[in-house]
């Protein structure tokens, strides 16, 4: 079964209006017409979702929320509706981001219900999941990451599942420099696959992506791209150079 690669830039608490339709601009020239075997999907801060939006409008790049809430509206200061994001053109969210959970104490539950919210109101969410590096030695692993599953996919139907895309993101990878190498990525891939398989069933795993982020660069995206159970990468800091970010989307096998 192949999947379809997806290259995904999260630019987090970056860039203004301005500068985000320009690197919008670079990353449109940088995916060719002809790479129908990838997607490419960028998540600029809320402010600029609207402009890049425009900036997309026919190009084959997809746009992305960095958050998105489970309610269509209402009392909830600082949020934004799935509806207020596909109103910019997004079709997806990235969900459960570490800085989330550990910065602003985002709790499974929440992003549980933010992850059946979004599938509800036709956003596609980006399920964030890894391990904290004292999580890693204590071998606690892949007790965290079938947790994180779990807990972030209760209630999803099958069918549901079609639109789900899961980033692998060891905390300790990210914006550290520090990379998983292939092999430790690859076997947190795959055990997670497993995860959904007995979740679900042997079609679904086999059709979910799996990301891999924590310190994507250009020198590193060929090895992980190389291993079954990676289909794409949700890239921070290197998504913010335009000429790092088409190599990474250039990526070869
Ligand atoms: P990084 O961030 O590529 O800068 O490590 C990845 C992420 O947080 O999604």
């Amino acid at each position: 079964m192949t999947r379809k690669a997806l290259i995904a830039g999260n630019w987090k608490m970056h860039l203004t209006v301005k500068e985000a339709c320009t690197l919008a601009n670079e990353v449109i020239k940088a995916l060719p017409a002809e790479r129908d075997d990838r997607e490419v999907l960028i998540a600029p801060p809320f402010t600029a979702l609207q402009a890049v939006g425009k900036t997309l409008t026919s190009s084959r790049v997809l746009l992305s929320g960095q958050n998105v809430c489970w309610e269509e509206k209402g009392p909830f200061t600082g949020e934004i509706a799935p509806g207020m994001l596909k109103d910019c053109g997004a079709t997806h969210a990235i969900i459960g981001h570490s800085e989330r959970r550990q910065i602003f104490h985002e709790s499974d539950e929440m992003i549980n219900n933010r992850v059946t919210g979004a599938l509800k109101h036709g956003i596609r969410p980006v399920l964030c999941i890894g391990e904290t590096l004292e999580e890693r030695e204590a071998e606690r692993t892949f007790a965290v990451l079938e947790a994180q599953v779990k807990a972030g996919l209760t209630g999803v139907t099958h069918e549901e599942m079609e639109a789900v895309v899961i980033a692998y993101e060891p905390v300790w990878a990210i914006g550290t420099g520090k990379t998983a190498s292939k092999e430790q990525a690859q076997n947190a891939h795959a055990f997670i696959r497993e995860v959904i398989i007995k979740l679900y069933e042997k079609t679904v795993a086999e059709k979910l992506r799996i990301l891999y982020g924590g310190s994507v660069k250009p020198t590193n995206i060929d090895a992980l791209m190389s291993q079954p159970d990676i289909d794409g990468a949700l890239v921070g800091g290197a998504a913010l150079d335009g000429v790092s970010f088409a190599r990474i989307i250039n990526f070869t096998v």
